[in-house]
């Protein structure tokens, strides 16, 4: 205790105050672009950091470099058996805590993550036709996934918001409906362009749909002014008649790397600085080997020190990393 935390910069001036946390690699979905039909082998589950392994490592962030944001994600985190506990333990913490879900197990889970202490939501869904969102998802369940989203804005959750990856000829014709699905919901959705991360190592440039003409499908249904940019990766508006808000995160044709705050923990405990990163830094090993949180810090500072100044996708020297979204969490 009274220990000053001190910034955890980078090579390129960034601080460094939000830690990502993928709690499981598994999924209840497939989704088409982030795992494989089948043959996405597991992480073994003794390989995968228990409650107090991930607690260590979010308080040495939080305590040593002041680090104020955690998020959970996946795979998909409601997976993993009794998650309000690790909730319970974060939100000790005190800080912003949120979590990436896919919504499916809300209505059974929302209420009891909201009890233990997580702050925010973010529910991944990219089709509100259930025939698409079937094909997307390879799971009939949009039904689930809208129930969820009632189920949490019933638990009190505030915002709610709606991840959408936006596909060139998968789901950009859906564009308005999903604005008008936040519009009635009370939810902000964010669409969010198509990234290099697929299982398939399918990607390509012409699937990306860039944000710019997402705002301006929207604001020609439904007119907008943009408010100013926070810290957020997301480019948001207003409804200009009051019907809340809407964002675009154009992580491909105007790439926050810039202004990046991120370092991802993966479930089985390897921190990455980049989603694109082609390292990582083993901090289980040093969990495990009975390291001292002086040496936990120092393995979380070199991570960061390592961090490149961002990703350069469509260029000819971009390669994709191994790691689907699912293994790295979003
Ligand atoms: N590009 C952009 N977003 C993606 N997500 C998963 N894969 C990709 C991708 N290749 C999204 C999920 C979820 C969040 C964790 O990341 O839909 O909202
Ligand atoms: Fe699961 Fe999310 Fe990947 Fe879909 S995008 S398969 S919901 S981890």
């Amino acid at each position: 205790m009274g220990r000053t935390p001190v910034e955890l910069v980078d090579s390129y001036g960034r601080t460094h105050r939000d830690l990502r946390i993928s709690v499981t690699d598994r999924c209840n979905f497939r989704c088409t672009y982030c795992m494989p039909e089948e043959g996405l082998a597991w992480v073994a589950r003794q390989e995968v950091l228990t409650f107090e392994e991930i607690e260590r490592v979010a308080r040495v962030c939080v305590e040593r470099f002041g680090f104020d944001s955690i998020r959970l994600t996946g795979g998909e985190p409601t997976v993993r058996a009794h998650l309000p506990v690790l909730v319970a333990k974060l939100a000790a913490l005190d800080v912003d805590l949120a979590m990436t879900t896919n919504g499916s197990s809300l209505r059974a889970q929302a209420r009891a993550l909201r009890a233990a202490g997580l702050g925010r939501l973010n529910i991944s869904l990219d089709s509100l036709r259930p025939e698409r969102f079937a094909a997307l998802t390879r799971r009939d369940e949009l039904h689930s996934v809208l129930d969820g989203i009632d189920a949490a804005l019933e638990a009190g959750f505030d915002p709610v918001k709606l991840n959408v990856v936006c596909m060139e000829g998968v789901n950009d014709d859906e564009v308005v409906d999903f604005a008008t699905f936040g519009r009635q919901r009370g939810v902000e959705v964010r669409f969010i362009e198509f990234m290099p991360l697929d299982a398939g190592h399918t990607w390509s440039k012409v699937q990306v749909v860039p944000g710019e003409r997402i705002v301006a499908a929207i604001h020609a249904v439904h007119p907008l002014r943009p408010l100013a940019r926070g810290s957020e990766p997301a480019e948001v508006f207003e409804y200009l008649d009051g019907g809340g808000r809407v964002g675009a995160i154009a992580s491909v044709t105007a790439p926050f790397c810039a202004r990046c705050d991120r370092v991802r923990l993966t479930a089985e405990g390897r921190l990455r600085n980049c989603l694109f990163s082609m390292e990582e830094t083993d901090v289980r090993a040093v969990l495990r080997g009975g390291g001292s949180d002086d040496h936990l810090a120092r393995s979380i500072s070199s991570c960061v020190a390592a961090k490149g100044p961002g990703h350069q996708i469509g260029s000819v020297s971009f390669v994709q990393p191994p790691r689907t979204m699912s293994q790295i969490g979003g």
